[in-house]
């Protein structure tokens, strides 16, 4: 017979109480390392997440824009700091989770490998991939670790702001001329099966969702997210006169819900193994500002420690004064 030991007892009844587990707290390795792939995953993602947008700060159509999209990016890269502080809480550190993004051992979203070709892209990405991200991250705010839900607490107030500046774009683009709506319609068509695709895959073939919902780190399935999300953006869409290129979406009466069509999971796979449109673009650009950065980093180690020895100097002093 195994023996329980006090640590598992107290994880297990911080876990049935829905209370949260804190650094300090005894942990299974299996906990431990589930929540450093998936924060490390998400800490990647809001990082390479700004490639995309980065791309249209030079070509915003307005001061006013470039403004938004500037402080929207600069967000994410915040996002990308809280995440990578939360994972270092499970005793990793930041250079070994970036060193594993660079060398393709940890992954990040697949919906950052797809190019942003128009200016409704960056409405589209605002309006369907912060939208996502939404939803994934307000059921994660229930999550059992305590530095992973806190931090989402604080992304969810900003996420709100760059779904709503996505939303406002495309309103602007569909209540425009007929080019402006057809830009907008173009970018719904490229991005909405990529949307659906960030749930991760169906429950079926997903290898972790059923430990991940015991330990309630996740508290809601990829399958419900994705329902959530797409009954929630229909009626924006519709709102906006725009059309999900899915033939097969409807209101199931029953259900309450939308039916949809069958999601692409062979590109999804593809996109995921690094064979995505962008994979191979946003590493490299990720390693060079890496690389580029290195200065930077060096300059601010040798001010702390130069800032350090000064400190002691002084205790010295007065210590011998
Ligand atoms: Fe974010
Ligand atoms: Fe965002």
């Amino acid at each position: 017979m195994t023996q329980t030991t006090a640590g598992e007892t107290r994880f297990q009844t911080t876990i049935d109480a829905d209370d949260k587990v804190e650094p300090r707290d005894w942990m299974p390795e299996g906990y431990r390392h589930t929540l450093i792939r998936q924060i490390a995953q998400h800490a990647h993602s809001e990082v390479i997440g700004m490639q995309p947008e980065s791309n249209w700060i030079t070509r915003a159509p307005s001061l006013k824009r470039k403004a938004i999209l500037i402080a929207k990016i600069q967000d994410e890269a915040g996002h990308g700091l809280y995440l990578y502080s939360a994972a270092e809480t499970l005793g990793v550190s930041r250079e070994d989770l970036v060193d594993q993004l660079h060398t393709g051992r940890q992954k990040y979203s697949s919906i950052f490998n797809y190019p942003t070709l128009t200016w409704a892209d960056m409405g589209t990405i605002g309006w369907l991939v912060d939208g996502a991200a939404i939803v994934n991250q307000i059921m994660l705010q229930q999550t059992s670790y305590g530095p992973y839900s806190r931090a989402m607490v604080r992304n969810c107030k900003e996420e709100s702001f760059h779904q709503r500046q996505g939303y406002e774009i495309m309103l602007t683009l569909s209540r425009g001329s007929a080019e402006q709506r057809a830009l907008a319609q173009d970018a719904l068509d490229r991005w909405w099966w990529p949307s659906l695709m960030m749930f991760g895959p169906p429950d079926s073939e997903s290898t972790h969702t059923e430990q991940s919902m015991e330990w309630k780190i996740k508290r809601m399935t990829n399958d419900d997210l994705r329902q959530k999300f797409v009954d929630m953006t229909i009626p924006q869409a519709e709102y906006l006169g725009l059309t999900v290129p899915d033939p097969d979406l409807v209101w199931n009466v029953e259900r309450e819900h939308y039916d949809f069509g069958d999601i692409d999971w062979d590109e999804f796979w593809t996109v995921i193994k690094g064979h995505g449109p962008m994979n191979r673009e946003r590493i490299q650009h990720k390693v060079g500002a890496w690389e580029d950065g290195e200065w930077v980093r060096e300059a601010a180690i040798a001010h702390s420690e130069k800032a350090a020895a000064r400190a002691a100097d002084t205790i010295d002093a007065r210590g011998a004064a």
